[in-house]
């Protein structure tokens, strides 16, 4: 009888402690901005540091959340979409800026109005008014990053294309046209590619090949509309459990979604609409990195949403993240 007490006693205390944890609030803290466009978050886990930057700003930021300093450095060359740590260097980043593949010589530690640059490669040569977009590096350390047509800051349909850059800088074309190449992400067996061209109001699914890094064979794996998500999906990463993480632009949510079944896990509501790419970081990669933007928003909508354009840290999701590569280039 004593026996069956004490059983029941630990019994109800794993269920109290098992719903603590799961009810346990989430916080979100702004950390950085406002910005324009602030996108492509990337945690540096060797020197534990966030880059991101504003697209618009033509700007890219570290953010070192022990001392909350955040630096930035400015590319005169053009717009930048995306930038990554050079894999095996200190203070060399790989940057998509305007339509140029770009090494930036950047010393994190301080702000660098005018850095020096190399271009190593141009896209979209022939087409007018493209940019780059959300780049990631994948499981061999190449850089995919694609483009999108934007004029006055107003997206133009099918101009994009998505580029794999091999480590002499060379682009190959693996998606075109796109409207807003996005996303990316590959599965932890590094076999499935996962895609987002935001105005196909969806994410797709190929197989992916880690030795030729060709893909092939595309599926649908979620459809905003059919889960009445409002807005577009924007960037995206990956949990350690193989979830995915999505940004919801123009629908303020930052959603998980089950990789294998499609299926919609969970929704975080976050302060602004307009929520542009997620990544883990902080020393245990259990704290979510959004980044939002304030570009395409209204006087009145500024007005409602004053951190609009900010990147906060999610608190509390009770999960982690996987390493972001660096990546590797001649
Ligand atoms: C996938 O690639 C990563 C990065 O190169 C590597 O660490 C990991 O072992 C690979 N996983 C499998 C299942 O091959």
């Amino acid at each position: 009888m004593k026996d069956f007490s004490v059983l029941f006693i630990s019994i109800v205390l794993i269920i109290i402690f098992a719903f603590g944890k799961c009810s346990k609030d989430v916080r979100i803290e702004r950390i950085a901005g406002p910005y324009m466009c602030a996108e492509g978050p990337h945690w540096d886990e060797k020197k534990n540091l966030l880059y991101f930057v504003d697209v618009v700003g033509q700007k890219i930021f570290c953010y070192n959340p022990v001392t909350k300093k955040i630096t930035h450095t400015y590319l005169k060359n053009g717009q930048v979409g995306v930038a990554v740590p050079v894999h095996g260097k200190n203070n060399e980043f790989l940057a998509g800026s305007g339509t140029d593949l770009v090494r930036v010589f950047w010393d994190s530690t301080a702000d660098d109005k005018d850095p020096r640059i190399e271009i190593i490669s141009k896209v979209d040569i022939g087409v007018e008014d493209t940019r780059f977009n959300d780049g990631k590096v994948d499981p061999k350390g190449r850089l995919w990053a694609g483009t999108m047509g934007e004029k006055n800051y107003v997206p133009i349909s099918g101009k994009g294309s998505l580029y794999r850059f091999a480590y002499d800088g060379t682009p190959a074309t693996m998606i075109s046209p796109v409207d807003i190449s996005n996303g990316l992400v590959w599965s932890h067996t590094n076999d499935s590619f996962y895609y987002i061209d935001s105005f196909a109001y969806n994410i797709v699914v190929y197989d992916y090949d880690d030795t030729t890094g060709d893909i092939y064979n595309k599926r649908t794996l979620f459809d905003l509309k059919k889960n009445n998500i409002k807005g577009i999906a924007d960037g995206m990463t990956i949990d350690h459990a193989g979830n995915l993480w999505v940004a919801n632009h123009d629908g303020g949510l930052v959603f998980q979604v089950d990789s294998k079944t499609g299926k919609m896990l969970r929704s975080i509501a976050m302060p602004v609409t307009d929520v542009t790419s997620v990544a883990f970081g902080g020393p245990n990669k259990d704290i979510l990195y959004v980044t939002t933007a304030k570009d395409k928003l209204s006087e009145t909508q500024l007005q409602e949403q004053p951190l609009a354009g900010s990147v906060f840290a999610v608190y509390g999701l009770g999960i982690s993240g996987s390493p972001m590569l660096s990546c590797k280039i001649r």
